[in-house]
């Protein structure tokens, strides 16, 4: 089993066309459009009910009509009236329901469903949304049965997986090669539907998978437990029956092998064995502290962290009226600023950028230019200070509390990270053995790094250091300030960090990156490197 985790994790996951899943931001505008098709369905079934309630009428006036006609015929058109209107209503009232049956209702609902299904999600998306819940899953170690009853923690609309859902979860993963989540989603539909569940869902198709992916990770066993259902319930399964053979044929192949076990199996096992362990570290440090686990300070250490009123170093601006600042790390140091956005800001900043939000890029570390990766998905755009006195405002705030020069900053960037986004461990400054990737701005590496917190997040979404095991919880108005490099210009490797996926809820922050030119005088460079 543990062989599949470390696959599962290794595999690559691939986000780079799927768009929509990346930033609620964008998904609400779904939301929108579904809202406008239900109207438009209600008012083509409203047009279809009032054609039916005409043609019912037309029929009940007939039915008794030509029931009085039957009985007597003769006496019945005796009646010249009878006998004219008998004429109208062949010659051309039939005709005219007839056009009526046939009239379509549809066009306005079909119009519109034509003109928005051009906007909607895809298979990529589908993909894509699928796969970070199976993300969110590792990182957050939930079951399968706490995720598909939706039982999370924060959750303000709580929401259920049919046996179908988990069917189709463990179809993706199959399609992924991802057979530890397969057997995991395969087995709780089976589980929902052992249970009662009404669901079109087939247990046979799911058994079938079930007992691949089980016998993909090397669990001969189960696989021709599972094979022996599937066979209970349908006797002529052409492929289960041939599984079921070949299991039994490897099984005394295997039991023949035992016989004369080998060293050099052990040895294989042993090397990944020691792959699995020299990979996961990292991953399982960043994990942990996305869960809130693994912290590593000690009340010694806690004890030296303070909260303060700050003004910026006697910063005009602020002697009268100074800022809230907490300390949330000593090494590196990281200080959380409060109340140092309004909502009026945020709400400000959110509108400039929702527009502009496109995929997050990053520095290719080889090539040095900017690309989308799947350790980073949000959605993100640029924000100047000459197009809102807001944005200029924030960036005079952001000089004046880091006694920074911000001409030298790059622009202020927004993020929205939606259900499942993340940004995997990484630097914020370039390293030595890259390609400058700061070059073109001629401002040196990043010195330091200003991070906003625009939202609370109900679930997940921290911002984490595993190097060092701190965890920063986004709280909505508050801002987190760190140095990415010494005052010598070394880049100090502890300010590694990443932004847990969010697990609940939607996660907006800001962020101004401040660069080494300007800051000569504000922050000198000191006698040793790694002061
Ligand atoms: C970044 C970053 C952290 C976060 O954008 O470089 O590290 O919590 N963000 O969003
Ligand atoms: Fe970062």
């Amino acid at each position: 089993m543990w062989c599949t985790v470390a696959l599962g994790l290794l595999l690559p996951f691939s986000y780079a066309h799927t768009d929509f899943f990346t930033s609620i931001g964008h998904m609400t505008d779904l939301i929108n459009t579904e809202k406008d098709l239900v109207v438009s369905l209600k008012d083509y079934i409203k047009a279809e009910e009032s054609k039916l309630e005409q043609i019912k009428k037309w029929a009940e006036k007939l039915d008794q009509l030509t029931d009085t006609a039957t009985k007597d015929p003769e006496g019945f058109l005796g009646h010249p009236v009878n006998a004219f209107k008998l004429m109208k209503r062949l010659n051309t009232e039939w005709g005219e329901l007839e056009s009526l049956v046939l009239k379509d209702m549809s066009d306005g609902f079909i119009s519109n469903m034509t003109i928005q299904r051009q906007f909607f999600p895809n298979d990529e998306d589908q993909t894509g949304a699928a796969k970070a819940l199976l993300r969110l899953q590792d990182t957050y170690n939930l079951d399968t049965d706490t995720l598909s009853r939706g039982n999370l923690p924060g959750v303000k609309h709580k929401s259920f997986l049919t046996a179908e859902d988990c069917f189709e979860l463990g179809k993706i993963a199959y399609t992924e090669a991802d057979y530890y989540h397969t057997e995991l989603w395969m087995e709780q539909a089976l589980k929902q539907l052992d249970e009662g569940e009404v669901s079109s869902a087939d247990k046979v198709y799911i058994l079938d998978y079930l007992s691949y992916a089980v016998y993909q990770q090397g669990d001969l066993r189960k696989a021709m437990m599972l094979t022996k259902r599937l066979l209970e319930l349908d006797p002529e399964h052409q492929r289960a029956n041939g599984n079921m053979k070949y299991f039994e044929y490897i099984m005394a192949k295997e039991k023949e092998a035992n016989k004369s076990s080998t060293d050099s199996e052990d040895q294989l096992e042993k090397e990944t064995e020691f792959k699995k362990k020299d990979y996961l570290p990292e991953r399982r440090k960043y994990e942990m502290l996305c869960r809130g686990e693994g912290l590593k300070m000690t009340p010694r250490r806690q004890k030296r962290l303070f909260c303060r009123y700050y003004d910026g170093n006697r910063n005009p601006r602020y002697i009268l009226g100074p800022v809230k600042q907490e300390d949330e790390w000593d090494k590196p140091r990281i200080v959380r600023f409060l109340d140092i956005i309004s909502d009026e800001e945020i709400e400000t900043v959110k509108e400039l950028a929702k527009p502009r939000l496109s995929r997050a890029t990053v520095h290719d570390p080889e090539t040095g230019k900017l690309t989308t990766a799947h350790y980073r998905v949000s959605k993100s755009a640029w924000l100047s200070g000459y197009e809102s006195p807001v944005v200029s405002r924030i960036n005079t705030r952001i000089q004046d509390l880091t006694g920074l020069d911000v001409s030298t900053a790059e622009e202020l960037q927004v993020a929205n990270y939606g259900v499942g986004g993340q940004y995997e461990p990484h630097f914020d400054f370039g390293r030595k053995d890259e390609p400058d990737a700061f070059k073109e701005l001629g401002t040196g590496n990043r010195i330091a790094t200003w991070l906003f917190y625009m939202s609370d997040v109900s679930a997940g979404g921290a911002t984490v250091f595993p190097e060092v095991g701190a965890s920063v919880w986004p709280r909505k108005g508050t801002a987190v300030f760190w140095y990415n490099l010494f005052p010598s210009g070394e880049g100090d490797y502890s300010t590694r960090h990443a932004a847990c996926p969010v697990l609940v809820g939607n996660k907006w922050v800001s962020n101004k990156w401040l660069h080494e030119r300007g800051q000569e005088f504000r922050r000198p460079c000191t006698l040793s490197e790694l002061e």
